[in-house]
């Protein structure tokens, strides 16, 4: 359709003023795509740049865990306090309503249980799926110095190359396992390796002594697990120590969902992680909530 007589001349292009592009806010993201960067944007957040991954997948390798036995009873209370819910796709499928404005960060790696060795997984997810499901990335372990080691890293590779061709960041997921020495000069090694072959972002645990070398080593944006459970406080002060030391958020579970009371204390550790709050306001803050 033709311009309307004399609006031509009121158009405005601004010729001098060069067009300018935001740098993207996640460290070693800049040069990714448009779609996984979105992607990775719902995941963490643009503000603050972090992220509070509620972490409920630990029955594709366990079964029904202490405070996952009823996940729609147990787990979608929490969900609106969450950025992101990291899952397997039977969860998804079954129980988690379609309508989350939450993002998903599904599990694709598998075929073990804890009656065997653990590192000898395979993929277990077709990328099709992954993108059926609208996933925001999909989370693969890898155990650096497992028996499986050179498998478990192929498959991270594998989902790396596929996840390029569909625009899905993938989420390597290392440390995890039996008999594994947890200190920085081990984390160093796994994340490394996980970020020089293409992982868009690593899981991994915290370590109390020279953390902020592991994330400096780590060209990419690390969050941390939770680990085993422990009193509320002490899971607050090692993620707020985290985030001091450079991790980009937690990918947090049983410290989240085995608490006295979740529902406060996923508020307690987005105050840590999104408002670098103290981790002794952030337990006043949980008991309030706990009331
Ligand atoms: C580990 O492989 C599981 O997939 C969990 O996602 C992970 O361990 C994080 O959960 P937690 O905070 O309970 O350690």
């Amino acid at each position: 359709m033709p311009d309307i007589d004399g609006i031509n001349e009121a158009k405005q292009y601004y010729t001098d003023v060069p067009q300018t592009a935001k740098r993207y806010f996640l460290k070693g993201s800049d040069s990714l795509d448009w779609g996984m960067k979105n992607r990775l944007g719902r995941i963490f957040n643009p503000v603050s740049g972090k992220t509070v991954m509620l972490a409920i997948d630990h029955g594709y390798f366990q079964g029904p865990t202490t405070g996952l036995e009823r996940i729609d009873l147990n787990i979608l209370p929490l969900e609106p306090y969450a950025d992101t819910l990291m899952l397997t796709r039977g969860i998804l499928r079954s129980i988690i309503p379609p309508d989350t404005q939450k993002s998903i960060v599904l599990r694709v790696s598998g075929g073990t249980s804890i009656l065997k060795e653990l590192s000898n997984e395979a993929l277990a997810l077709d990328i099709e799926d992954a993108v059926r499901l609208n996933a925001s990335a999909m989370a693969v372990q890898v155990f650096i110095g497992g028996e499986y080691e050179k498998e478990t890293i192929i498959n991270m590779t594998k989902m790396v190359d596929m996840g390029m061709r569909c625009g899905i960041p993938t989420l390597a997921v290392t440390a995890v396992g039996k008999n594994m020495v947890r200190d920085a000069k081990y984390f160093r090694l796994a994340t490394r390796i996980c970020a020089e072959l293409g992982a868009q972002y690593i899981k991994t645990y915290y370590v109390p002594e020279d953390f902020e070398t592991v994330t400096a080593a780590c060209p990419v944006p690390i969050v941390i697990a939770g680990g085993q459970k422990m009193l509320e406080l002490d899971a607050l002060k090692m993620a707020s120590q985290a985030i001091q030391a450079g991790a980009a958020g937690v990918d947090m579970g049983r410290n989240i969902f085995q608490s006295d009371s979740p529902v406060a204390m996923i508020q307690a550790v987005r105050a840590v992680v999104h408002d670098n709050e103290s981790p002794e306001k952030a337990f006043d803050l949980y008991n309030t909530l706990k009331k």
